[in-house]
């Protein structure tokens, strides 16, 4: 099977976003593993006087956590996908939360450089078909010594954690894809996982595409091995490091 990229896989997420929260709310740990993503951003005061951009923000899982992390940031979700952002536009915000239907390479265009001082990307990472190209952009957009905060499906590289993440999709994933008429967007995911970077290996992408102070932190239960957050300061704007 191919991978979903581009307009075919927002077309997927839109078909998806119908289930999409439901899914997501009966798998062990996603939301609080959001928050503690987000929280690892550091964000000092509740994240007061600073502008906050959710990337791949879907149906706005990661903007709560967002949220919660920093209740007093300003808060702007792009997405792609236009049936995942009706279903966060439908949810009750706070004025201080924004939504943009954009896809991350296009965003260079939409914003100013160093318009945010914070970017977070919730499991987007590993959708796209350039993730060298968007950390560029999220570069450009993050004001000097801004925080990066990435919360991706990365093995950890040994074999038992591919094999936990085929055997969870063999017996939760997949099935529950097919329940919902989504077979293709949850085979995406499986096989999205297991090509992408390690999480080393996405450190490194990180590093390499202009990031410095990058940490890789695990998360907890099943996901230990499998999930991790990445956090790393960008070098700000056009310039140098801050
Ligand atoms: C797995 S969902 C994660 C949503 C949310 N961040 C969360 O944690 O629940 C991935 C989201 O990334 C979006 N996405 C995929 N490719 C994108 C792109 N090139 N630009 C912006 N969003 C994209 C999809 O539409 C989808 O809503």
């Amino acid at each position: 099977m191919t991978l979903l990229r581009g307009d075919a896989l927002s077309a997927a997420f839109d078909h998806g976003s119908t289930a999409y929260d439901r899914l997501v709310a009966a798998s062990p740990g996603y939301h609080a593993h959001l928050r503690r993503s987000a929280r690892r951003l550091g964000l000092a005061d509740g994240g007061r006087g600073l502008r906050v951009l959710d990337v791949g923000c879907g149906t706005g899982a990661s903007t709560a956590a967002l949220l919660t992390a920093a209740p007093h940031a300003r808060i702007t979700g792009v997405d792609a996908s236009a049936g995942m952002l009706d279903r966060a536009r439908a949810k009750s915000w706070p004025k201080t939360v924004d939504f943009l239907h954009a896809p991350v390479e296009e965003l260079a265009d939409r914003f100013a450089p160093a318009s945010f001082d914070a970017v977070f990307a919730g499991y987007l990472f590993r959708n796209l078909t350039d993730p060298d190209a968007a950390l560029g952009v999220v570069r450009e957009l993050l004001a000097p010594g801004g925080r990066l905060g990435v919360h991706e499906y990365t093995l950890g590289g040994s074999p038992v954690h591919r094999l936990v993440w085929n055997a969870v999709c063999r017996a939760v994933v997949l099935p529950a894809g097919r329940l919902t008429n989504d077979a293709r967007l949850y085979r995406h995911l499986r096989r999205s996982v297991v090509d992408f970077d390690t999480a080393p290996a996405f450190a490194e992408r990180l590093g390499r595409a202009g990031f410095w102070r990058v940490r890789v932190l695990p998360l907890p239960g099943w996901q230990t091995g499998i999930t991790h957050t990445f956090v790393a300061r960008g070098a700000g704007g056009r310039g140098g490091r801050a």
